[in-house]
């Protein structure tokens, strides 16, 4: 195996006339957790099913778990775990014969099934709804017995399709735990989003946008080479002063963030004062921490989404 679980260049898909899926280029570091972060329609889910072996690349050279896709998919499948945008699982089936079912599919003996299905319920806090149909778990216990099923035959590699939309914030922290408990055993796992915070707990990062990858890196360097683009402006008319600032050259974007402006510059400002001069009377501007909101907005067409 070569030192990245998932290594491609060119990757494409197209549907018809339509490329959902251009030109990919991804490496990801075995162990760790690669994220992708873009908006709907991006192509996030194309892409891991392209990555599972489950659905036919158009062109491109794919290597997972150094199988060459698609003729290894075959192989590839069992070594993979892979948790679906909407869970896909057996809502008239309980807990426990979901996961009984997984575990038959992937070929685990009677006993090692007994044996991780116990282990599984215990760690994803099931063990209390074993007998219920899994259509009547709560969206939180869902996306734990989803996750329990991905990993029920110990998977090299796991994908996660958006794996948190469902659940609520604490829920969202208690799932991030089993994932870096997994990671640190060596699971390779990438993670589809569209919430900020959610990537940036990401080792690695791509920002998808058209289906093609606008940046990637570690979401903390990533922020870092905004440093002295961000400013924060603080007083009074701030829409008006919104609208004057977006017709501005030196300013890519411009958002409201409750009382003050978020201002993202084409190029670093060492010197505050001289902006401060240009601005009118009343405004006071200061420089930001850069989030990876600025990353996205920077690096992508995007104006700021505001989920502040
Ligand atoms: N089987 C298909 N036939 C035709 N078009 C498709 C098919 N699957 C996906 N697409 C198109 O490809 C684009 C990318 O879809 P994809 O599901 O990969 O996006 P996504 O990033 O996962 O979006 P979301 O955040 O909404 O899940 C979309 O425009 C979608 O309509
Ligand atoms: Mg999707």
């Amino acid at each position: 195996m070569t030192e990245f679980a998932i290594d491609v260049s060119g990757m494409t898909r197209r549907f018809g006339d339509y490329t959902a899926v251009d030109a990919l280029d991804l490496q990801v570091q075995a162990g760790s957790i690669y994220g992708f972060l873009g908006p709907n329609g991006c192509g996030k889910s194309t892409s891991i099913r392209m990555l599972t072996g489950l659905l036919t690349p158009s062109s491109g050279q794919l290597k997972v778990l150094g199988l060459t896709l698609p003729q290894q998919a075959e192989q590839l499948r069992q070594q993979v775990g892979y948790m679906t945008q909407k869970f896909s699982l057996y809502d008239n089936l309980s807990v426990q014969e979901n996961l009984q079912f997984v575990g038959q599919i992937y070929g685990l003996s009677s006993a090692h099934r007994a044996q991780r299905c116990k282990e599984l319920l215990a760690l994803y806090h099931l063990e209390d709804k074993q007998q219920v149909r899994a259509g009547a778990l709560s969206g939180g216990q869902k996306q734990r017995l989803a996750l329990a099923a991905a990993t029920m035959h110990q998977p090299a590699l796991l994908f996660l399709d958006e794996p948190t939309s469902a659940v609520d914030p604490e829920n969202r922290r208690d799932f991030w735990e089993r994932l870096f408990d997994l990671s640190d055993q060596g699971t390779t796992i990438l993670v589809s989003t569209h919430y900020m915070d959610e990537a940036e707990r990401c080792h690695q990062l791509a920002i998808l946008e058209l289906g093609q990858k606008r940046i990637d890196g570690n979401p903390a360097v990533l922020m870092q080479q905004l440093q002295g683009r961000v400013l924060e402006l603080r007083g009074d008319k701030l829409r008006v002063l919104k609208l004057q600032l977006e017709q501005q050259s030196a300013v890519l974007s411009v958002a409201q963030v409750g009382q003050s402006l978020r201002v993202l510059l084409r190029q670093p400002t060492a010197d505050l004062s001289a902006l401060q001069a240009l601005l009118p009377d009343g405004v006071r501007a200061e420089q930001a921490r850069p989030s990876l909101e600025d990353v996205f907005v920077a690096h992508t067409g995007r104006a700021y989404v505001c989920t502040h």
